[in-house]
């Protein structure tokens, strides 16, 4: 479905020098088409028998990719090569989709059936209705979102086999447009509601407000502002590269698992507060702070090492630099909360507030501690009436093109292996069994 990589050897190696033996190993160097080269160690075990360790992966290229391209120092994000602020000022979601998908941005023929044919997937197999009503109301929509994607597998047999590009592709095509029913389902079904289809007249973002806030009672009008608003919020969340949830999507693709498998165990692993659980727990962070007053204790024990509290929404792996999708994200904020005229809720007062002093403050500056994309995103959906609860889910959605992406470039690299770590083991040796009696 993608194009390949341009990943290639060079003539440089690096020397690994043991010094309690002197012996020196040649280590091949690998260069892509941008970024920092990177040591080849494939054949590291093999012919040094040493392991390497880097619990974290902070240093470590998990495989070749063309999809999306990040320099956290300099704040840049490309898709396919286009800079992110390209993309969310010129683009819509359904093309960024074609895009990450295809590898080129599509003509206006390719987007248009491009368009009408995740528009015909948006509808789920009626008999999901009794998969998600055997849930518990209170669940938490993520939960439901992990259940009702991997149940995909169940209801949509035809399109698992992955070795058949076709099933590949329609597997993709269905999780990218089913997954705002199914999110907007989980909405409706935790206050009560009837669930909303659909509407082929909608594009992506208004079809999920649609489905999200209307009911059969009275005609539903989308707020193009809104629509907007959350367009561009899909765009900034469809790829990050190889992140936690990415990297689970691949691992768990490794084996061989169907793909609504593969990215239900994305959404499993996006759903902590470390990462795409972060727009949650900023509000819930904001909630508990309560008032402006309270931002300078908040501050203080965010840089307490003996306390586990962190400012949630602040720092990033990758960026040391401002993350490039909340700047965008902050200019969006500011449109929305015009637009709805929320500017004077006390919350996101409070949010400003605790923005500013924490660019200011020397621990955050000095740590390049800035807001990421989930400090704003959260105050966005919030302003636009969206439950807290469902922030995460919202994530997902936007993220599903990107799993779908990585998993499809990751089926077709000819390279690719069952992911399989080792680790440093620091357990007991070998020791003999007793039996009960002699256990004392
Ligand atoms: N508040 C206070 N201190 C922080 C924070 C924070 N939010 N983030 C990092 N630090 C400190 C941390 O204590 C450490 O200090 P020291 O060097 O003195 O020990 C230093 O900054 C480096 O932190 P780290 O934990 O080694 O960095 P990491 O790359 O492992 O973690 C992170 C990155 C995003 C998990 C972390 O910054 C964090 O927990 N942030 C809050 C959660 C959050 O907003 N996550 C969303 C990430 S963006 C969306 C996505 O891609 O999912």
């Amino acid at each position: 479905m993608s194009e390949k990589a341009a990943a290639q050897a060079t003539n440089n190696t690096v020397t690994l020098i043991d010094n309690a033996t002197g012996r020196r190993f040649e280590l091949p160097v690998m260069k892509g088409s941008t970024g920092p080269d990177v040591i080849d160690v494939r054949k590291l075990y093999q012919d040094t028998g040493f392991f390497t360790f880097d619990p974290g992966y902070t240093s470590t290229g998990s495989c070749e990719s063309s999809i999306t391209y990040i320099d956290g120092d300099a704040g840049v994000l490309l898709y396919r090569g286009y800079p992110i602020e390209q993309l969310a000022e010129h683009s819509d979601f359904m093309e960024c989709c074609y895009l990450l998908l295809y590898g080129d941005l599509p003509t206006a023929d390719q987007k248009r059936k491009f368009e009408h044919d995740i528009t015909y997937h948006t509808m789920v197999h009626e008999q999901m209705h009794k998969f998600i009503e055997g849930l518990r109301r209170d669940s938490h929509p993520m939960a439901v979102m992990v259940g009702m994607v991997g149940a995909l597998s169940a209801f949509y047999h035809d399109s698992t086999d992955i070795t058949n590009p076709r099933h590949r592709m329609v597997a993709s095509y269905r999780m990218i447009a089913k997954m705002p029913t199914l999110a907007t389902w989980a909405y409706k079904y935790s206050i009560g509601q009837p669930f909303i289809y659909p509407r082929n007249d909608l594009r992506y973002s208004e079809n999920f407000l649609h489905m999200m806030f209307a009911t059969p009672c009275e005609p539903y009008k989308v707020n193009p502002v809104l629509a907007k608003a959350m367009d561009r919020i899909l765009i900034l969340h469809a790829d990050h590269e190889q992140n936690a949830s990415t990297s689970t999507v691949r691992l768990a693709g490794s084996s061989g698992a169907n793909p609504f498998a593969c990215i239900a165990a994305g959404i499993a692993s996006l759903w902590g507060p470390a990462h795409g659980g972060a727009n949650e727990a900023v509000l819930k962070m904001l909630e508990e702070i309560g008032d402006k007053s309270r931002v300078p204790e908040y501050i203080k024990r965010a840089k307490d090492k003996d306390d586990p509290f962190r400012l949630m929404g602040f720092g990033h792996r990758v960026y040391h630099n401002y993350d490039p999708r909340a700047r965008i994200m902050r200019q969006s904020c500011n449109e929305v909360l015009d637009e709805l005229n929320v500017r004077d809720e006390p919350l996101l007062e409070l949010a400003m507030e605790l923005e500013r002093i924490a660019l200011e403050d020397d621990y955050f500056v000095s740590k390049k501690l800035y807001p990421n994309v989930d400090f704003y995103s959260g105050i966005i959906f919030r302003a636009m009436g969206i439950p807290v609860s469902l922030f995460t889910v919202l994530f997902a959605v936007a993220r599903t093109v990107g799993w779908v992406a990585q998993w499809n470039e990751m089926i077709e690299d000819p390279t690719q292996k069952i992911g399989r770590p080792r680790q440093l083991y620091a357990g007991p040796t070998r020791r003999e069994f007793k039996l009960l009696a002699q256990r004392g």
